[in-house]
């Protein structure tokens, strides 16, 4: 059952266990001698914050590995904010995370949360004030009730986005975006095909490829999701086996599509490359099935495909801050406008963890699942 982001009576009683850290000073290039420290000017506070936060002391399987914890949450630094934690989703990445798989290692104990939208309580930057909202570009430990944050590595929301959109708006609309861009946006009327066409990364891709006036090919693994992401803009949604591909390629006329999204790996991942075009290109982002690649010589020797792989984070630590940012906030426009939307299946406080993480594997699940600490 979805709770409202702002009942107080739905947090759980904290009992502060930890000293008051005051963060370390940094220094950023908008400090630089110009003795800007104006602490009163910044919206400071010296006042603990009780906090609350999902902690694991070695991998292993989420539901054995999490615990939940209360602590008091540092006072922000210079540059830095202390950020009310309003909602994070629980993506396949944060599993990985805690098991100890994924391509960033915890240095233990750790806090999970790749991405999360939340509100500033307490700024010592003059780019945020209490009250503003934003996401977390980096990682940042979202599964807790409270941060602290370098105010830089934070985008500022645009008034009225959802914060359950904005909270899932990091990763997975980005990642459909850079597939969709990164071997050079395909044309209007071509066509990508994808595998898990119902996960939120295949959604955001038939969202934005439909607007962009490029067509897609989703295969799925349940029939009855079909109609649903037909009506979401999706031109061919099948259903991922022999006979799908079969009906794609006389949809397409052969391998005729410019880009092919694997998240599934596999005979999955196989069948997408069979709808390429001659030097067509192929990511992959997601495992899935865990099972690797297989892939014929021939394609590669007479169809020249271009096998690669995508991972977002990458994208958001290396390319210039102007073009993340700039992309960010085309994506978050989209999400205000209600054009770029991700389904959520429930919210959960941090300490009813355990309910949240039985979500993820049960059979009607609908969407994302989130912590609205
Ligand atoms: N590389 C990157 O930067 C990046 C960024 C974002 C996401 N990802 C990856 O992209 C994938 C999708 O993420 P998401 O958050 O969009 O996922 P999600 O919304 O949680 O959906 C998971 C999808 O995977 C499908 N699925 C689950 N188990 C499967 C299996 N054994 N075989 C085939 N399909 C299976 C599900 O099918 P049903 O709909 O039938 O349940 C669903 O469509 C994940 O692997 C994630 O790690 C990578």
């Amino acid at each position: 059952m979805p709770r409202r982001l702002d009942d107080e009576r739905l947090r759980p009683a904290l009992a502060p266990d930890r000293l008051v850290l005051r963060a370390p000073a940094k220094t950023r290039p908008w400090q630089g001698g110009s003795g800007v420290s104006g602490s009163a000017a910044m919206h400071s506070s010296t006042a603990a914050t009780s906090a609350s936060r999902l902690v694991f002391h070695q991998t292993g399987v989420p539901a054995d590995s999490l615990q939940w914890e209360s602590f008091t949450a540092p006072v922000p630094g210079p540059g830095e904010v202390l950020v009310r934690i309003l909602a994070a989703p629980i993506n396949p990445a944060d599993l990985n995370f805690v098991e100890g798989t994924y391509g960033v290692k915890a240095t233990l104990p750790a806090t999970p949360g790749v991405e999360g939208c939340g509100e500033i309580v307490t700024s010592e930057s003059p780019d945020f004030k209490p009250g503003d909202r934003a996401i977390f570009l980096r990682r940042a430990a979202t599964w807790a009730t409270h941060t602290v944050v370098d105010a830089d590595s934070l985008f500022k929301l645009p008034p009225a986005i959802d914060p359950l959109q904005a909270a899932m708006l990091k990763v997975n609309p980005a990642t459909a975006w850079r597939l969709l861009h990164r071997a050079g946006r395909p044309a209007a009327g071509e066509w990508v095909v994808q595998n898990a066409g119902n996960s939120a990364v295949g959604r955001c891709v038939i969202q934005l490829a439909r607007s962009l006036g490029i067509r897609t090919v989703s295969f799925v693994r349940r029939p009855e999701l079909i109609p649903e992401l037909e009506a979401l803009g999706g031109d061919l949604v099948l259903l991922d086996d022999e006979e799908g591909l079969a009906k794609a390629k006389d949809a397409l006329g052969g391998g005729t599509a410019a880009l092919a999204f694997n998240a599934v790996g596999g005979e999955s991942a196989l069948r997408l490359m069979n709808l390429l075009r001659e030097g067509g290109t192929h990511f992959t982002f997601g495992a899935m099935a865990k099972r690797p690649l297989s892939v014929p010589n021939g394609l590669l020797i007479f169809r020249d495909l271009q096998l690669r792989g995508l991972w977002v984070t990458r994208w958001i630590e290396n390319a210039p801050d102007a073009e993340v940012r700039a992309v960010y906030a085309d994506l978050a426009a989209r999400v205000a406008a209600g054009a770029l939307l991700q389904p959520v299946d429930s919210t959960h406080t941090l300490d009813t963890f355990q309910a949240a993480l039985g979500r993820l594997t049960a059979p009607l699940r609908a969407g994302k699942v989130l912590f609205t600490p």
